[in-house]
């Protein structure tokens, strides 16, 4: 799958690959999570923190919480510049929600700025569909579109 000449996977995250998603972050972001909170949602909820992987680096992640009513919640997805368009972020996303099946989890929602297209272009072929609008979600001001889809 995935890139033409890396082999790439898609595993749980572990605390050695904490730098790389780290980089990532602050690659990806104007308002990068500090590096620790990313072991705290690994504490939480190991099994829908993943990366991926091509040929040994780690160029991507994506994690997500389960919350009260059956419902995931997608707090962050990054794939480094240079994988991106390569659907990596599709396949993260993929596996996340087969894992959200698996914990018997009905729906998934995400956030995501409104004029990131990409992530919402990523979302939409997905089945995402928008909820409603945020108001200055982000510490720049901007909106955010809440988006969700229903598992079945
Ligand atoms: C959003 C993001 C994770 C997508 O990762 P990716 O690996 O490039 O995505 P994929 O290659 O799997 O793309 C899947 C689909 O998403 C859409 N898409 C992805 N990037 C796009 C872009 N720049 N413009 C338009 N559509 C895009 C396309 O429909 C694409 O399918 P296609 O390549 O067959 O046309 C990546 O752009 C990223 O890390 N952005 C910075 C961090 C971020 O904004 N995260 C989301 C926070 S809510």
């Amino acid at each position: 799958m995935l890139g033409e000449e890396e082999r790439c996977r898609i595993r749980k995250f572990v605390a050695e690959d904490l730098d790389s998603v780290c980089e990532i972050e602050v690659e990806s972001f104007p308002y990068p999570y500090p590096c620790k909170l990313f072991l705290a949602y690994q504490a939480l909820f190991p099994e829908l923190f993943l990366v991926a992987e091509c040929s040994g680096r780690v160029v991507g992640y994506a994690l997500a919480i389960a919350e009260r009513g059956g419902r995931a919640h997608v707090i962050s997805i990054a794939v480094a510049p240079k994988f991106r368009r390569r659907g990596l972020g599709r396949a993260l996303m993929l596996h996340l929600e087969e894992r959200f099946r698996r914990l018997g989890l009905g729906e998934v929602v995400l956030e995501v700025a409104v004029s990131n297209t990409a992530a919402i272009s990523l979302y939409r072929s997905l089945g995402y569909s928008v909820v409603r609008r945020i108001r200055r979600y982000y510490p720049d001001g901007e909106d955010a579109y809440l988006m969700s889809k229903k598992l079945l």
